[in-house]
């Protein structure tokens, strides 16, 4: 692994949606905001191999669906500029090992796919040195992800009606995609139009993106945010303030069932029984139309460690065993709205998927 790490200072009087990029391309090298360092530190790693990229998204140092996307674009171009260092005959053929790599490097987030299938399809018909190609499509794939999450942010804060609090869960924010987010998109795009008042967000055990990284991101922003342990969000919801719950994905099947950070699910049962609102907001290269519903969605299953210890201290029984999947599905049936780049689905079903994959991105 490279060493070559370095701190970087935010200018605290900037909101930090301008500033803090996840994944960033400089000096033909990836490098990537170390996210498991937040809050305590603003430090990136400076990667320059394929290996390296893969190894930083299986241990989440890039993390959010649509940022891990990003992270696999430039992968590809540093795997095929070695290959055709190395190869210029072969380059094509032997960059097979270094795609499966970055595929196998975690499973739930479709974006992955997406973005390596897109890099595929540049690949294909390249004659000569192809980096420069690759690099150009990579930076595509970067720039449309913050210019969708834009979009989706003026297209959810469109359907927040009166002015309110919201929940979130996790981290679907500057950090997790190329820029400005996708559920955080909407809620300071909300914010800024005066329609939200508070954020809550839910701590998200056992990884901690709510404690760690949204509250960091909006508390930065300067908007009032309020954290809570997960287990306490159907008593917030009963009490009736929170008119909106707004989540990101990392999987939207065909028929609108919606994969994402654990305990997802069941913060909307508890919405649906409160009454309150639940919103996903993810852009289309999210949506996976090969799999007809949820229950085909690979869910990441990840180290007992995570559970059995906490800031390196042990927390559980010795020998108890542990399950601790990363992600769940939410049926289709408990999402009242989901945003996309293209529009927007009410109630999505399997006809709205077809009809939003089918259209261009919305004027
Ligand atoms: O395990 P993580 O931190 O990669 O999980 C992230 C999430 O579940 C996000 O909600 C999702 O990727 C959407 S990010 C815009």
């Amino acid at each position: 692994m490279t060493d070559d790490l370095f701190m970087t200072e935010l200018n605290p009087l900037a909101d930090v949606s301008e500033q803090v990029c996840a994944v960033v391309w400089r000096d033909n090298a990836l490098e990537l905001l170390d996210q498991r360092l937040l809050p305590g530190a603003v430090r990136y790693q400076r990667l320059t191999t394929v290996n390296e990229t893969a190894r930083a998204i299986r241990d989440m140092v890039v993390r959010g669906a649509p940022a891990i996307g990003i992270a696999v674009g430039y992968g590809v171009v540093l795997a095929a500029r070695a290959r055709y260092a190395k190869d210029p005959a072969a380059w094509q053929t032997r960059i097979s090992v270094d795609l499966a790599l970055l595929a196998d490097s975690r499973p739930t987030a479709v974006n992955l796919c997406w973005a390596l299938q897109r890099m595929e399809r540049c690949m294909d018909g390249l004659a000569g040195d192809p980096a420069a190609a690759l690099l150009a499509e990579a930076r595509a794939i970067h720039t449309e992800d913050i210019a969708a999450n834009r979009r989706m942010g003026q297209l959810g804060a469109a359907l927040l009606g009166a002015r309110g609090s919201v929940l979130t869960h996790c981290n679907a924010g500057a950090l997790a995609t190329g820029g400005y987010g996708t559920a955080l998109g909407v809620i300071r795009a909300g914010y800024a139009a005066g329609l939200i008042d508070r954020v809550y967000a839910d701590e998200t055990r056992p990884w901690l993106q709510g404690a760690r990284l949204t509250a960091w991101e909006l508390v930065q922003d300067r908007i009032p945010t309020t954290l809570l342990a997960d287990a306490a969000a159907a008593a917030l919801l009963r009490q009736g303030q929170v008119r909106w719950v707004i989540v990101g994905a990392d999987r939207i099947a065909a028929n609108g069932d919606v994969a994402n950070k654990i305990g997802t699910y069941h913060l909307a049962l508890a919405a649906r029984y409160h009454g309150v609102r639940f919103m996903v907001v993810a852009p289309t290269s999210t949506v996976d139309m090969s799999l007809a519903d949820g229950s085909a969605i690979p869910i990441e299953q990840r180290a007992a460690e995570e559970l059995l210890s906490l800031g390196g201290q042990p927390v559980a029984a010795t020998g108890v065993e542990v399950w601790n999947p990363s992600f769940d599905v939410t049926p289709a049936e408990l999402v009242d709205a989901l945003v996309t780049e293209r529009g927007v689905a009410l109630q999505p079903d399997a006809r709205q998927l077809a009809r939003l994959m089918a259209s261009r991105d919305s004027e």
